[in-house]
């Protein structure tokens, strides 16, 4: 990849989003500044209907924001319409789904497969590439199951792999263990702390569970659609700064 390994994979300037439904106006997202740089797990939590969603969507160029900017390795991301997004989409983003969204009618490889054909990756190569993804979520033995026949926690495993197959720079990851039992939820938030040190990606994860807090580099908290960083991580970044000072 040509991009310059120091640019933030993420930085967002005053980022907001206004919902209107007929005469009612939802401010969803106030005013948020967030970068997040190569290498670094971001933990998102809050209350539902504190704008987590929207805020990640917008991240993960999916929504348009009202107001403010959004950058993605530096380009400011400009023309929020459907000709141009999927473009940035494909190159730089992995998104994994509160609800999996993996197709039924596809097994676990084909479903990864899919989403490698998507982003110009053919053939042979789509299918070595989507089954060495799954290999690394412990899913070498699955390859041929559909979905109906995969635990939860599989489910999420495929859509994991589905996400990082292409080697994205940001993975956003809306509750990834929302659906899992305690200890799966577990594996897999540990799989995503690894796999976003080992490949050097920007990662965001939404999430309501506090066991996820322990494994983040960054920990903010939205409320009424603003964001704070959280004391945890203002702590851990004070005790690091005056550890190698
Ligand atoms: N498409 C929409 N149109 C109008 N309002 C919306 C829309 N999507 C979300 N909202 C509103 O925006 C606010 C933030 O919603 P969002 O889905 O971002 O919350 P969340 O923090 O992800 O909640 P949860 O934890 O329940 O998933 C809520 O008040 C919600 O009702
Ligand atoms: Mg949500």
């Amino acid at each position: 990849m040509t991009d310059r390994m120091d640019t933030p994979p993420i930085r967002a300037v005053g980022l907001s989003k206004t919902y209107t439904l007929g005469r009612v106006q939802v401010l969803a997202v106030r005013d948020v500044h967030l970068t997040v740089q190569r290498g670094r797990l971001v933990v998102i939590m809050g209350p539902s209907g504190s704008g987590k969603t929207t805020l990640l969507s917008m991240l993960g160029c999916i929504l348009r924001p009202t107001a403010g900017e959004l950058y993605i390795v530096g380009q400011r991301v400009e023309r929020w319409d459907e000709a141009y997004l999927p473009h940035i989409r494909r190159r730089y983003i992995g998104f994994i789904f509160q609800q999996f969204n993996l197709l039924r009618a596809l097994t676990a490889l084909e479903n990864v497969e899919i989403a490698l054909h998507l982003r110009g990756i053919r053939g042979r190569a789509a299918r070595v590439q989507a089954a060495q993804a799954l290999a690394q979520v412990g899913l070498a033995d699955r390859l041929h199951f559909y979905p109906k026949d995969l635990s939860g926690g599989e489910q999420q495993r495929v859509a994991i792999a589905r996400a990082i197959a292409a080697d994205p720079l940001i993975l956003l990851a809306d509750e990834p263990t929302a659906n899992l039992d305690s200890v799966t939820g577990h594996h897999v938030v540990e799989y995503l702390r690894a796999v976003t040190y080992d490949r050097q990606m920007a990662t965001v994860v939404v999430t309501h569970d506090h066991r996820i807090r322990a494994l983040a580099d960054e920990v903010y908290y939205m409320e009424d659609g603003c964001l704070r960083q959280s004391e945890k991580s203002a702590w851990s970044l004070s005790a690091s700064s005056s550890l190698s000072s």
